[in-house]
């Protein structure tokens, strides 16, 4: 999979994807990730990207043209452009799963007011991290980016993502516990060191919809 981050601070993104399963998934090649600059698009003497909002207002607006040229120049048949912005499509689990089996990703990350409302109309997707409002798109790209990038086959084993929250079943992940046995007085529960594997599935799917049940009941939905 490539993926394209289109921002205009590709400093922000310096070590986030330099450390651990990000960082190997790159350099076994399950990924390439490019941070493109797109004020380097525009056609101003100044290399100006936003101007102030028709019908006045807060603020300074995302131009059409830098990003129109940007995206136009790396798009391919094979290409999903998602905007990244607050009023997007909730992401969800379930949404990176889809993702991570794409060619190419186009992350496009606002900043200051957000877009030129024409911009969606080179946007495949729009996506919202969650209901707050951010500075810019570079850690609603992270986060996508992080999210996806485990699940292309290979990165990490499929058992380790299948089970986790909001995975196969949509459930919360089951509690996990590692030595010693004992700490400060606190058990693992006993059933887990039986060696009975059949009894330590069972005690942990019901676990894991224990917890769905207590903590997100609206998943049981699902
Ligand atoms: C300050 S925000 C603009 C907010 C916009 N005026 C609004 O109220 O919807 C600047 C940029 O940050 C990004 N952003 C902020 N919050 C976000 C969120 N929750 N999800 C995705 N992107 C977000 C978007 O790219 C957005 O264009």
């Amino acid at each position: 999979m490539k993926i394209d981050i289109l921002t205009l601070f590709p400093n922000i993104f310096e070590g986030a994807f330099q450390e651990s399963i990000i960082k190997r998934a790159q350099e076994e090649n399950n990924v390439e990730i490019n941070i493109i600059n797109f004020r380097d698009y525009s056609k101003d003497p100044h290399n100006k990207v936003d101007d102030t909002p028709y019908g006045g207002g807060q603020g300074m607006v995302l131009m059409c043209q830098p990003i129109f040229d940007c995206i136009k120049s790396i798009k391919t048949k094979d290409s999903i452009v998602i905007m990244l912005t607050p009023d997007g499509i909730p992401y969800k689990q379930k949404m990176a799963y889809e993702l991570s089996s794409k060619k190419h990703l186009i992350l496009l990350c606002g900043h200051y007011e957000g877009f030129d409302d024409r911009i969606r109309s080179i946007c495949d997707m729009e996506i919202s991290i969650g209901d707050y409002v951010l500075t810019g798109g570079e850690i609603p790209a992270m986060v996508l980016v992080d999210s996806i990038v485990r699940l292309i086959p290979g990165v990490i084993k499929e058992e380790s993502h299948l089970d986790d929250s909001f995975g196969n079943n949509y459930l919360l992940d089951y509690p996990t516990y590692t030595k010693p046995r004992v700490y400060e007085g606190l058990e693992v529960p006993e059933i887990l060191i039986s060696g009975d594997h059949k009894k330590i599935e069972e005690y942990r799917k019901e676990a894991s919809l224990k917890k769905t049940q207590e903590r997100r009941p609206d998943l049981l939905d699902k």
